[in-house]
């Protein structure tokens, strides 16, 4: 073993060899090192505070085909619906109400005009009734530059669209080959969004048939060397109608494995990439009800709570055993807050909660909003995610 006491990892100098090293070791000294090590790069570089969006997954109908998403084009068991602009506002003003600071408008990807000029009237109308207050993030697939830019000039300032894979060929592996779904125009589509100055997130899922560890170190240093500011990953988890989520159970990691490596990448994420944003992605929770809060001790700092209606939660079932919306709304920010505070974290209430990595790379000045808001002390470090969390 190669470990030193103090850091296992060289931060940002890492090298590929080292990253699967962490990602594999079977260890459980070096593992708990890992893990200690992010949790204090968390605490040094982005606090001790878990910043809040309120997740709106404002439509599942889709013009995409991906071979692991249960809400494909292909999925005919899927009842389609979109929220009524409307009621997407009440939800983003229930958010405000409660202090979220942000929400992420997410959809199935759909390019008409229609569905553009409904996106943009959302957030001016999100914009107009909060005074500027509550941030918005968009998670609604690839677009061309126009719309972007459009969507950026109504008022949202962060965009998640991951690039699933950062292989190519993985990447290419679980999408069909018709044309639509090309990882040249993904990567674009990223370039575009960091060009426009969005806050700009990406994310991989973890477990994928035919996935290996190398890919993983792959994607970390894809982060890094794109100047990433957000990351939103975790597991792969298969969604029974479709292509990928009949494959044999023997073609990926077990539940346990799948949890374990997302909770290392968050790890090595943090380590490698110091002060952006990092999600505790919902499939984590998929796989154990604790997934979440795993995270945050792994060094991740966004929370998402889902906000969407469960009549139509319902129907947007990216994979199975994802975790319905009235089991995430408020009174799990309340037991959020209170585990957290157990752990010497605190919620980031009425905060945007900006990734900070994104301003050093404008040296821009937070806005005002920032500075809002309470603040948190910090109290002792917890160890890690791996079962040595307060009750
Ligand atoms: N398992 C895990 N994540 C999934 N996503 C879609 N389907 C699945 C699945 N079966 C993720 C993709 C996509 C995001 C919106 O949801 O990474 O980018």
């Amino acid at each position: 073993m190669t470990t030193t006491g103090s850091g296992i990892l060289n931060t940002s100098s890492a090298s590929r060899e080292e990253l699967v090293r962490q990602l594999t070791t079977r260890s459980p000294r070096d593992r708990n090192l890992l893990f200690r090590q992010a949790y204090q790069e968390k605490r040094k570089l982005v606090g001790n505070v878990t910043y809040l969006r309120g997740l709106i997954e404002i439509s599942n109908i889709c013009r995409k085909d991906c071979l692991y998403c249960g809400i494909r084009k292909s999925n005919h068991k899927v009842e389609r619906y979109a929220i009524d602009p409307k009621e997407v506002l009440e939800l983003a003003m229930f958010a405000w109400r409660k202090e979220y600071g942000s929400v992420v408008i997410q959809s199935g990807e759909r390019t008409d005009r229609e569905f553009i000029e409904t996106i943009t009237g959302i957030i001016k109308e999100i914009k107009k009734n909060t005074n500027n207050e509550m941030g918005i993030t968009l998670s609604c697939g690839e677009q061309t530059e126009d719309t972007y830019r459009q969507w950026f000039e109504a008022g949202a300032h962060r965009y998640l669209l991951r690039i699933e894979s950062s292989s190519e060929e993985l990447f290419n592996s679980i999408h069909p080959g018709d044309g639509r779904h090309l990882f040249r125009d993904r990567m674009t589509a990223l370039e575009i969004l960091r060009k426009l100055g969005y806050q700009t997130g990406t994310g991989v899922m973890i477990g994928l048939p035919g996935q290996t560890a190398e890919h993983l170190a792959d994607d970390l240093l894809f982060f890094r060397d794109f100047g990433i500011d957000m990351i939103g990953m975790g597991p792969y988890v298969p969604h029974q109608d479709t292509p990928l989520g009949i494959l044999d159970m023997d073609s990926i990691p077990s539940p346990g494995d799948r949890l374990e490596l997302s909770l290392r990448m968050i790890a090595l994420a943090r380590i490698l990439l110091k002060d952006i944003n990092i999600a505790a992605s919902t499939a984590l929770q998929a796989l154990d009800p604790d997934g979440r809060i795993k995270a945050i001790l792994a060094g991740a700092n966004v929370y998402m709570p889902n906000l969407t209606p469960e009549n139509m939660a319902k129907n947007y079932f990216l994979y199975d055993g994802k975790p319905l919306a009235k089991d995430q709304a408020q009174a799990t920010v309340k037991e959020l807050e209170t585990r957290l505070k157990s752990l010497g974290e605190t919620i980031g209430y009425g905060k945007w909660g900006d990734s900070k990595h994104y301003f050093k790379r404008f040296s821009l000045i937070p806005p005002l909003l920032e500075e809002k808001g309470r603040g948190g002390e910090v109290n002792s470090i917890p160890t890690g995610p791996g079962g040595e969390v307060k009750n």
